[in-house]
């Protein structure tokens, strides 16, 4: 039976340049700085699969062939390892690249993840998709977010809903903030969103964090967004349209969620992982 529910694309904005790890980020992407062996933008991948999603838009730029490549065979190592105790290794990643597709279009310009999205739109159509900010890495021993966010999707079919969490006051000019009324636990309707807010000015400390699930209303949303005084276009402030009709749910997630756009972030998850890790013997 067809599932009219289901979602079928996830967007990835991957053409930031990922200054604050120079150098590591001069040659190799920030979404390919790996957490023990995995790169981050693969987590976020798994986790669009565990969601039911298996086709892939990445919104690149010129300098990131290097995702392409790891989403591809590659029939040199697969030949060197063949036959050897290290050929599971690549196991995971080939079963990914064998039951998604993957596509992508370049940002023209770094005109802020709103731009980003938007500039997706052709490969996404008519229809709710969802993003992942592979910086942030969340894991959860049950559902991953995204699978939490697309069973919500289906209460709230004609809803963007946007992944929340409480974070320090005094962090809150890192993230965009919402304001909301609780409509079941964990589950707001948003009646305010402020990208980056002055603490003094934020109207709560739930922090929007890189998992969105959105309606096609976005685009036309975007086109009507005004760049904010940086020159970029927000997200949050095309969501903030929708979320002034009624259209945008917040949801407080299950599960932990590591900031990898930060060194600090970075080694945690390092960290965690770590501790999670069953030995390999290779
Ligand atoms: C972006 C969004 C912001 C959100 C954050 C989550 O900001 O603009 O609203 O809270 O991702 O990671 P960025 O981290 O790209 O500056």
């Amino acid at each position: 039976m067809i599932n009219s529910h289901q979602i079928n694309r996830c967007l990835f904005p991957v053409a930031g340049y990922g200054t604050r790890f120079l150098p590591a980020t001069k040659a190799i992407p920030k979404e390919m700085l790996p957490i023990l062996t995995k790169p981050l933008i693969q987590y976020g991948v798994e986790e669009a699969i565990s969601a039911g999603i298996n086709a892939m838009v990445m919104v690149t730029n010129k300098h990131k062939s290097a995702i392409k490549n790891h989403f591809k065979p590659h029939l040199d190592i697969e030949a060197s390892i063949k036959g050897s105790a290290k050929e599971s290794l690549l196991d995971e990643i080939n079963h990914i690249i064998n039951q998604c597709t993957f596509t992508y279009t370049e940002q023209q310009q770094m005109l802020g993840l709103g731009d980003a999205i938007y500039s997706g739109r052709m490969l996404i159509g008519n229809e709710t998709f969802a993003v992942i900010l592979a910086d942030d890495l969340c894991v959860n021993k049950g559902d991953s977010v995204l699978q939490q966010m697309s069973e919500l999707h289906k209460k709230y079919p004609d809803c963007c809903i946007v992944a929340i969490e409480q974070v320090p006051m005094s962090e809150v000019d890192k993230y965009g903030v919402i304001a909301g009324e609780l409509l079941e636990k964990n589950v707001y309707q948003v009646i305010n969103m402020i990208e980056k807010p002055n603490p003094k000015d934020a109207p709560t400390n739930l922090a929007i964090i890189g998992r969105y699930i959105l309606s096609a209303d976005i685009f036309p949303a975007l086109e009507n967004t005004k760049v904010d005084k940086n020159g970029e276009i927000q997200i949050t402030d095309a969501l903030l349209s929708l979320a002034k009709k009624g259209k945008v749910i917040a949801y407080q997630f299950q599960g932990k969620r590591f900031d990898c756009g930060s060194v600090k972030g970075f080694v945690s998850a390092t960290e965690h992982f770590a501790k999670n890790l069953i030995l390999r013997t290779i």
